[in-house]
């Protein structure tokens, strides 16, 4: 969608995985979905870091309406879990420099049984611009996806009419069996292409099988303005391991995804943190080319991607190159890259630098060959600055 919005990959905390719809704030106060929690994780966002690593969005998601419409058809939040309302929210983000996201459903109901926009598509979208909402979530639950065709567009141009710059983000190809991405491109900000994830390696690995195995047909869609959204960041919670969680890091990066954190910001681990926070990997995610790459091979456990990106020297781009071991044999394997044999072909070479471990390799030609050690689930992840003639 060209609004001028997502040149980069979003960067922010969605609440969804990890909180989901947990309304019991009488037996569970610092876990509900209320403003207390969106608040807590807006104070985390700033005193550790994550706004100035580029995290600006803190988003709701479902399950924090009321389920009645107001007398006027709007919607409102429930009043016990968000007293304050939701443009007082707005403005405690915005007081902290932090942007405001909010989530509705092109359907009957949310999926979690909320009311849903159909009927008062206009009303929403100028409920959500007059409580400062910088970003929306649209999802698709209790709707024909026959009808998303035209309905995601229209509450795009409802949106749009209000004059308030608003992220769009859309449910709308998750659920439909053979979605029309030209239709999509141009209307949304980024879009969710596959199933929810959920906090297991399982389901990591199954997401990015199926980008890859997709990746002729969404590959191309990517670029500033427009984005894959393969779903939240798990890191940090309770499914990954540290070398499962740098590697959904790094191929999130590769795959120019949009970063949202799904974590307790409280009591995440520092370890954890510092893969979210990796300055070196973040900025791989948000190159601003906004090309995004692709697995160029898979030989047993060993696979490779690739992501073109800035800087560029004549008609030869710099590379990202994640190594995966998908392998779980207990022991690193040791793998050898020639880097012209996974596209990578400048004369003068590329000066290679290990970005989560900070080793450097030095400037490597196409031909030659260096060796990594992969760790069982684990990635390294290689910034390759191509050299100039
Ligand atoms: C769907 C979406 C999730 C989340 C839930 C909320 O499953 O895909 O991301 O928003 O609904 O109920
Ligand atoms: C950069 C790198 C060095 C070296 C030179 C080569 O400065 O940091 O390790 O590879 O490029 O020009």
């Amino acid at each position: 969608l060209d609004n001028g919005l997502a040149l980069t990959p979003p960067m922010g905390w969605l609440a969804w995985e990890r909180f989901r719809c947990n309304i019991d704030c009488d037996n569970d106060p610092d876990n509900c979905i209320s403003e207390h929690l969106f608040m807590k994780m807006a104070d985390h966002m700033v005193s550790d870091g994550f706004l100035a690593a580029g995290y600006d969005v803190v988003s709701l998601d479902d399950c924090w309406m009321s389920h009645q419409r107001d007398n006027n058809g709007r919607l409102q939040p429930d009043p016990d879990r968000f007293p304050s309302g939701i443009k007082a929210l707005s403005d405690y983000m915005h007081s902290k420099g932090l942007k405001l996201g909010i989530y509705e459903d092109y359907g009957n109901f949310t999926c979690g049984g909320y009311p849903g926009i159909l009927g008062h598509l206009e009303t929403d979208a100028q409920t959500f611009a007059d409580w400062g909402v910088d970003y929306v979530k649209l999802d698709g639950c209790y709707a024909n996806p026959d009808d998303m065709d035209q309905g995601y567009p229209m509450f795009g141009q409802y949106l749009n009419k209000t004059g308030r710059p608003m992220v769009y983000s859309c449910s709308w190809p998750d659920y439909q069996q053979n979605p029309n991405y030209n239709l999509i491109v141009p209307v949304c900000n980024l879009w969710r292409n596959y199933a929810d994830i959920e906090d297991s390696w399982a389901s990591v690995t199954d997401i990015m099988d199926h980008y890859a195995d997709h990746q002729d047909q969404l590959s191309p869609l990517a670029g500033p303005g427009h984005w894959n959204d393969p779903d939240m960041l798990i890191i940090g919670n309770f499914g990954l391991s540290y070398e499962q969680s740098r590697t959904q890091m790094a191929v999130w990066a590769v795959l120019a995804a949009p970063l949202l954190m799904s974590v307790d910001l409280r009591t995440i681990r520092p370890e954890y943190r510092d893969i979210l926070l990796n300055p070196a990997v973040i900025a791989v995610n948000q190159d601003p080319l906004g090309i995004q790459g692709t697995r160029v091979s898979k030989d047993n456990n060993i696979e490779i991607w690739t992501r073109p990106i800035s800087p560029v020297h004549g008609d030869d781009h710099s590379f990202a190159v994640a190594i995966l071991n998908r392998g779980d044999g207990g022991t690193p394997d040791n793998v050898e890259l020639e880097p012209g044999k996974v596209g990578l072909n400048a004369v003068n070479g590329y000066n290679i630098t290990d970005l989560f471990d900070k080793v450097t390799h030095g400037v490597v030609k196409p031909t030659d060959t260096i060796t990594l050690q992969v760790n069982p689930s684990g990635v390294v992840l290689l910034g390759c600055v191509v050299m100039a003639g």
